[in-house]
């Protein structure tokens, strides 16, 4: 049966979008490899990916969504044939594989904030330097967080998207919003301030790693929830009435913006502690997980009322967007196999859960699967490595079929209606223009610069 497709109410879309955009890319993962990149050219790179390649992507998507109003797979299928829905599979794939271990890294959130609530209570206790080598060792752990966490997204999957997540990522990103101000504030008047800002934004493109570019442009795919058609989903609510160039060009804004204030604040901290900066290196993926709340409860006025209200915070920005991944390929089961949707539900997240058990394990607890590597150093164990690959290889390569798939193959008549950026004689304003030029040749031709380069012969390491 058809499922009728309602719309988001207005703002509805931005809300929605932009709830699975901000997530752990942002406030886990967009930190810790600036880190490792040496900051300031590698945010510059980022930066230029997702003005020329996010933006004008974010847009493909939604024109494909918003006018099939389907799942990516039969979307692609409707508007290219048979041919162009292996696009929409190769998304459903890579959500598959991305779901797989964020849940994991979306479970540490919901010991951080029973831990906060801890320390909230009966007192700070500064973790050893082991800690949290140890705690993401405990398989059985891991496993429990990460099944606690995909069946929470089922909860939400399980009753349709609209009612659940739109009403609550309305009163949450808000509140998320303000916290991560508040802090931002709060670090200004701590002595790792200009050291920070020196990092962040004074690039020196001798200190950037070859693979770095590469990285930079896989991590605007993963934070924008890019490349894999989770914004064609999310289109296919969008009302008619909503532009979308304004419409993604405001996600785009809201994402960045969070992302480097999560980095001004963690940066701060390191740069202002100097037993904080010696211990980073070795667990830079912890820093969101480490070095905040040390800060929170150490440093900053009310931390210790902020500190666990902000971890659930955290964990509910992991979950606006667990559920825009999951929920690809649930519509799919129902769309295509025609199950209903708790069906759908519960057999995607036990699938997407094979994966999590295999990342889970992979980091400490089983040895044969925390070494197992195809990218070389630094990328070892299953998590990482399928990190890595999903991220870097399989949304860029699905973003590129977009591209081409936009600005090649679709009438542009479908295009022109749907961007709907007119001057009053009816000739296509600027920044209609400005996008057809970005989608056809600037967008593809800087993906495929960046993995023709690596597979050249630039270094993965
Ligand atoms: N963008 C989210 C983040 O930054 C993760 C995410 C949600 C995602 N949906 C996606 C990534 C789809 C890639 C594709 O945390």
């Amino acid at each position: 049966m058809e499922k009728k497709r309602s719309s988001f109410s207005r703002y509805g879309f931005i809300l929605a979008a932009a709830g699975s955009a901000i997530g752990l890319g942002n406030l886990w993962k967009f930190p810790y490899i600036t880190w490792h990149n040496n900051g300031g050219a590698f945010v510059i790179i980022y930066l230029v990916a997702v003005i020329i390649i996010g933006w004008p992507i974010m847009m493909a998507e939604i024109i494909i969504g918003r006018r099939v109003k389907k799942n990516p797979v039969p979307a692609f299928e409707k508007l290219g044939g048979k041919k162009w829905s292996l696009v929409g599979w190769l998304g459903v794939i890579t959500g598959l594989v991305i779901l797989g271990y964020y849940s994991v890294i979306a479970g540490w959130t919901l010991t951080s904030f029973t831990k906060c609530l801890k320390w909230s209570f009966s007192g700070y206790v500064k973790p050893g330097e082991e800690a949290f080598t140890n705690f993401i060792g405990n398989g059985q752990l891991q496993l429990f967080l990460a099944f606690i966490f995909i069946l929470a997204t089922v909860l939400v999957i399980w009753r349709g998207v609209k009612k659940g997540i739109e009403r609550t990522t309305k009163i949450l990103m808000p509140i998320l919003f303000c916290i991560l101000i508040y802090l931002v504030i709060m670090v200004m008047s701590l002595p790792g301030r200009d050291e920070t800002f020196k990092f962040l934004f004074n690039p020196d493109f001798a200190n950037l790693p070859t693979a770095g570019i590469l990285e930079a442009v896989g991590h605007a795919f993963f934070t924008l929830s890019l490349g894999m058609g989770a914004m064609i989903t999310y289109g296919s609510y969008m009302d008619k009435k909503e532009s979308i160039a304004k419409n993604a060009g405001m996600v785009v804004f809201l994402d960045t913006l969070i992302a480097i204030c999560a980095c001004i604040i963690m940066y701060t901290i390191i740069f202002s502690v100097p037993s904080v900066k010696e211990g980073v290196s070795g667990s830079t993926i912890g820093m969101l997980f480490i070095t905040l709340p040390d800060l929170l409860y150490t440093h900053i006025p009310f931390g210790a009322t902020i500190a666990p209200i902000f971890y659930i915070l955290v964990a509910f920005a992991a979950l606006s967007s667990t559920i825009s991944l999951l929920e690809v390929l649930t519509s799919l089961l129902i769309d295509k196999l025609k199950w209903t949707r708790k069906k759908a539900t519960i057999i995607a997240a036990g699938a997407t859960y094979l994966i999590s058990i295999l990342c889970a394990l992979s980091l400490g607890a089983a040895p044969f699967l925390s070494k197992w590597q195809i990218f070389g150093k630094g990328k070892e164990g299953v998590l990482n490595t399928l990190d890595h690959l999903a991220a870097n290889w399989m949304l860029p390569v699905g973003g590129l079929f977009i591209t081409i798939f936009v600005g090649w193959v679709l009438d542009e008549k479908i295009c022109r209606d749907e961007v709907s950026l007119y001057n009053e004689d009816g000739s296509p304003k600027f920044t209609y223009k400005a996008f057809r030029f970005f989608i056809r040749y600037i967008a593809p031709m800087a993906i495929l610069a960046v993995i023709v380069a690596v597979f050249a012969g630039w270094d993965f390491s």
